[in-house]
């Protein structure tokens, strides 16, 4: 992955385009009650997508120059690849966490947000998501990221790990499970190290 750094927002910011592109991505996630095979804890329904490029990341994309903000940039982004359900969305400067800048294979400024919904909310919109204009062009689709590990000792969490993911989404993806707690730290430990063992 080359270099690459978090940064608060205000750092993130001195990284002025044209030189430097920003995107913004977001986790969106919901508690989820239910068990699978009635007997482990799902716990959240943490949403990523297939991108075109057979890679994970999370829905968002480039802030393009006609963008007022950043926000308005990612709501924009989230209009074109998760469909009409992105209109439940109002994704803020309070759900920002960080960024992360890397130079390497380009200059971009990748802005990450965090935002919890209700399941319902988010079952809308992975039910609207098919009707996303980018639906089948660059996102393949939606999914869900498994927080549990099985009695194997991979399957699930670790396993999920060991897929590809798109630039810095992986630490992302880690870092967001980590700071809002959406899997033990004892768990998310496990897995990092098990998925580096089978990767
Ligand atoms: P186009 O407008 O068609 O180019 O796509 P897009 O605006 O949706 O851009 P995309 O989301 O594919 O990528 C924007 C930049 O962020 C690129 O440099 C990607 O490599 C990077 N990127 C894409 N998804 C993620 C992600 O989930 N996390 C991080 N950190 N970077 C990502
Ligand atoms: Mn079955
Ligand atoms: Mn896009
Ligand atoms: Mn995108
Ligand atoms: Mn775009
Ligand atoms: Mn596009």
């Amino acid at each position: 992955m080359g270099e690459v750094r978090a940064a608060s927002r205000g750092e993130a910011l001195r990284f002025k385009p044209p030189d430097w592109k920003h995107a913004c991505h977001v986790l969106l996630y919901a508690p989820c009650p239910g068990r699978l095979f009635g007997k482990i804890p799902l716990r959240y329904a943490v949403l990523m997508q297939m991108r075109f490029d057979g890679r994970l990341g999370f829905p968002g994309g480039f802030v393009d120059p006609q963008d007022a903000s950043l926000e308005e940039g990612l709501s924009r982004e989230l209009h074109e690849e998760l469909g009409p359900g992105a209109a439940l969305l109002q994704v803020t400067e309070n759900d920002y966490l960080n960024a992360y800048i890397s130079e390497r294979p380009q200059r971009v400024v990748a802005h990450f947000y965090v935002k919890q919904l209700s399941l319902e909310e988010l079952r809308t919109l992975e039910e609207r998501a098919v009707q996303a204009k980018d639906h089948g062009l660059e996102v393949m689709g939606l999914l869900r990221v498994p927080l549990y590990i099985l009695r194997d000792g991979v399957g699930g969490l670790p396993a999920f790990l060991s897929n590809t993911f798109i630039s810095s989404a992986r630490d992302q993806l880690i870092q967001a499970l980590d700071v809002f707690q959406l899997v033990p730290k004892e768990t998310l430990q496990k897995a990092v190290n098990v998925a580096q063992k089978t990767s």
